[in-house]
């Protein structure tokens, strides 16, 4: 693995090896550990700290995005994913990686692709996209 912008990709694991939704920890040679997770018919990659209080995110539940509206209006965006965090249920948006509670605060997300079958990165950090979600208090 090297750094700067000739960054060599780095096999995290095989794409029949990850469950929709379930976190999948990779340990990385420098003991990093890092989560890899499939949602919809995507791949995210990022930190396992909770940057909260350090909990590990390994054992964090993915889900989509849940928005109240009115009472007692509930309603599940199906394009957005969050994983919760184990600890004190902060919620991380796997696009942003913002906290859902406190923007301040956000998991680092990596780059990804898919090639012959396997997980790979070149862990360079992944520009957020879209909108954060909205704030909860
Ligand atoms: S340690 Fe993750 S929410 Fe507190």
């Amino acid at each position: 693995m090297t750094t700067g912008a000739q960054r060599a990709t780095v096999d995290l694991c095989g794409v029949d090896e990850l469950e929709p939704g379930v976190v999948r920890a990779v340990c990385l040679p420098n003991d990093r550990v890092l989560c890899v997770v499939r949602v919809g018919d995507e791949i995210r990659v990022f930190n396992a700290t909770c940057p909260h209080h350090y909990a590990s995110l390994t054992n964090g539940v993915v889900h989509n995005l849940l928005e109240a509206g009115a009472p007692p209006a509930l309603t599940v965006d199906r394009e957005r994913w969050v994983i919760t965090c184990p600890w004190h249920r902060w919620e991380y948006d796997l696009e942003s990686g913002h906290a859902l509670c406190d923007r301040r605060l956000r998991i680092k997300l990596y780059d990804s692709e898919v090639v012959d079958g396997r997980v790979v990165s070149r862990l360079a950090p992944k520009a957020a996209s879209g909108d954060a979600p909205p704030l909860r208090a």
